[in-house]
């Protein structure tokens, strides 16, 4: 390419899903469709200079997060360029140091693969619409989209939109199992829709994405797990779209409980939630009940628990949570954030 030096930044969120994905095969392609709400304040920001080589044999990088060297993470990163390497081939051209950091806590138990991802593979597509300024708006985000996926499964879903999902599946005609699209048709009812995360448990995770993905193969209860998957993306599409937030917490919550309940069924079998998870969710469903206040929770692949509400409830439902969630937190910590845009460019 005719760019000799460049530098980005680039910020990207992370993402919660609704309907989970849990399970992949070959090339990091979903074993079923997914859909998520993109988050507003948890971020990755990650800037990125390119700066040309002599040599073009090896990919070359230097990684710091916060401002130090961090090596730890340079295998996952090294992976990602191997990946990603045929599909951008100018990368080997130039050596690439890469300076991040994220909005939330380190090893506050959030997962950072997916806004880190993201936020890398923005970079790179910033780098590509230099050395063609050609690329549409639209081919830019897709492959941005469809690099992080390649990174870590569920990044593609937080490049761009407020909903998104990934996985082809017959409800969202455009969808693809490549790359995350835009779900538009959302009913005011989940406009600045909030996420409050709780963090229970901050400690590192005793099982890794990757190794869940895999005890999804041969798990006696795959297939119907995948089949379910498909029917609740098309229920809680519908959902969304009709402003249900009744009918969207069953499918919701359901959803949290069934992506650990294929963690307790897999061979080896093992349990990510904790004591105070369970905890947090019985005081959720009484105070549901008790107040007819629509807040459900969703859990990711660890013991935090995300509150899920609509906005015009959020001063009774923050009152909930400093009253009778907190003390379940570990040093009483938690997290607001909401839906958002997705990842941006300066
Ligand atoms: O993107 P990965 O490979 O870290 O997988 C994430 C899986 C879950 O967070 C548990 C579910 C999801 O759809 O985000």
């Amino acid at each position: 390419s005719s760019i000799e030096t460049a530098t980005f930044e680039c910020s990207a969120p992370s993402n919660i899903a609704l309907v989970k994905y849990w399970g992949k095969k070959e090339n990091q392609i979903p074993a079923n469709p997914s859909i998520s709400f993109t988050l507003n304040n948890c971020k990755t920001i990650t800037k990125v200079n390119f700066t040309k080589k002599e040599s073009k044999d090896n990919f070359s990088f230097d990684l710091l997060f916060e401002g130090k060297s961090k090596d730890d993470f340079k295998p996952k990163i090294q992976k990602f360029f191997e990946r990603i390497e045929v599909y951008c081939p100018y990368l080997k051209e130039y050596h690439i140091v890469i300076d991040t950091e994220n909005t939330f806590p380190h090893s506050s138990g959030i997962a950072s693969s997916a806004s880190g991802m993201a936020a890398l593979a923005m970079n790179v597509m910033c780098l590509e619409k230099e050395i063609n300024s050609n690329l549409s708006e639209d081919l830019f985000y897709k492959k941005a989209s469809f690099l992080a996926r390649l990174g870590s499964g569920s990044a593609c879903r937080s490049i761009k939109g407020e909903v998104v999902a990934w996985g082809k599946n017959k409800t969202i005609k455009e969808s693809s199992d490549l790359f995350g699209v835009e779900f538009n048709d959302i009913h005011q009812n989940f406009k600045n829709y909030q996420d409050t995360i709780l963090l229970v448990d901050k400690g590192e995770k005793q099982v890794s994405s990757t190794v869940g993905h895999d005890l999804m193969f041969g798990h006696p209860y795959a297939e119907k797990r995948f089949e379910q998957a498909h029917d609740n993306l098309a229920k809680i599409t519908k959902n969304l779209t009709e402003g249900n937030v009744e009918e969207f917490i069953k499918i919701v919550e359901s959803e949290a409980l069934t992506l650990h309940a294929m963690m307790m069924t897999s061979m080896p079998y093992f349990i990510l939630m904790k004591p105070n998870t369970l905890e947090i969710i019985n005081r959720i469903w009484k105070f549901r009940s008790e107040n007819n206040i629509p807040v459900c929770f969703t859990l990711d692949a660890g013991a935090n628990v995300h509150v899920l509400y609509p906005e015009n409830v959020s001063v009774k439902v923050l009152q909930f949570i400093q009253d009778e969630l907190v003390d379940f937190c570990q040093n009483g910590q938690y997290i607001c954030d909401q839906i958002g845009n997705g990842a941006e460019s300066k």
